[in-house]
């Protein structure tokens, strides 16, 4: 019998035609939808891989139900969708793929960040509406990114990148992170602040954590009411590392200007999310990862990492 890879999403057949030969590929091929939880329950219970995506809870249940499971190569550099305590005590292998995404999502917080100071959905909206009757002196004004100062949580790889980006741009740089960054403060003039320093000073806070539980609801009431009226903050970490309840009501008491999210708690977004409600809010559905070549790349180090888990060598990128 062949091995058994199973893949949790349609990738393109390239990626994995190369298996094709030597293993039992399968893949949950619906172009639109995660793999529902019973089918990934009932593939995993014979496959040594399992290739999985962000959005995929890899949990406890999973590596009890997966007796054969050699390693999960997760398409994402974020892994907090796996159970890495279970994966330790099963004895499987969990892969990521970080720096192929890293100048892609750089480029998404600065994007988002520009959409949001100068409110560029709101803009277009109107537009596109008919809303746009007249040329007026101050409207659908926004808030300057030159020269302003940017406050960037967590200064790993992505964060070093957007610190690049704002040099470009003449801000202010601003970082808190677990470790100093010398490097960092030498090449782009970053300065490190305590986190309320931080939130004080910064006119756009930028998150790029990752999600752990030390993180979760890292930015609460407190922490917004600490930032200025006419600041924003951008997520392009992961939900929940800000209380999207307090960022409703900071939102909507103008406690702080607008904020860019491209993560939530719960993804895809429900549409009853208050938070969509409001006009200062620009909204995107993860895509902080999303080019072609970036996606690709990303496949391609899973890929790398299966072929050497299943010829017994040692992968790149393991995290456990
Ligand atoms: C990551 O890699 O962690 C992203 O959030 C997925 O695109």
């Amino acid at each position: 019998m062949k091995p058994k890879i199973f893949i949790t999403r349609k990738l393109p057949e390239e990626m994995v035609a190369p298996f094709r030969e030597k293993y039992d590929v399968r893949m949950w091929d619906a172009e639109d939808a995660a793999v529902k939880r019973y089918v990934l329950l009932e593939e995993v219970k014979e496959a040594e891989v399992l290739w999985s995506v962000v959005s995929d809870a890899i949990d406890r249940e999973v590596f009890e139900t997966a007796k054969k499971l050699k390693i999960v190569a997760n398409m994402a550099v974020g892994y907090n969708n796996v159970d890495i305590e279970a994966a330790k005590e099963h004895g499987v292998i969990v892969t990521n793929t970080p720096d192929v995404l890293t100048e892609t999502t750089a480029d998404l917080a600065f994007a988002l960040l520009l959409a949001t100071a100068r409110r560029l959905y709101h803009a277009e909206e109107e537009l596109r509406s008919g809303g746009w009757t007249s040329w007026s002196p101050m409207g659908y004004t926004g808030m300057d990114v030159g020269g302003a100062t940017i406050g960037i949580i967590g200064m790993g790889r992505i964060g070093e990148a957007v610190a690049r980006r704002a040099t470009g741009f003449n801000m202010r740089i601003l970082y808190h992170n677990r470790n100093r960054k010398p490097a960092a403060e030498e090449a782009y003039g970053a300065e490190y602040a305590d986190m309320d320093t931080l939130l004080k000073e910064a006119d756009f806070v930028v998150v790029l954590a990752p999600h752990t539980p030390e993180t979760v609801g890292l930015i609460g009431e407190r922490e917004l009411a600490l930032m200025k009226k006419t600041a924003s903050i951008i997520n392009v970490a992961r939900g929940g590392i800000i209380d999207e309840q307090a960022l409703y009501k900071a939102l909507k008491n103008d406690v702080i200007w607008a904020a860019g999210l491209d993560v939530f708690e719960t993804e895809p977004v429900p549409l009853n999310n208050p938070l969509l409600t409001l006009p200062n809010v620009t909204a995107l559905p993860h895509i902080g990862s999303a080019s072609i070549r970036t996606r690709i790349g990303m496949m391609e180090l899973n890929a790398k990492a299966i072929h050497a888990v299943l010829e017994g060598r040692e992968p790149e990128n393991r995290v456990v």
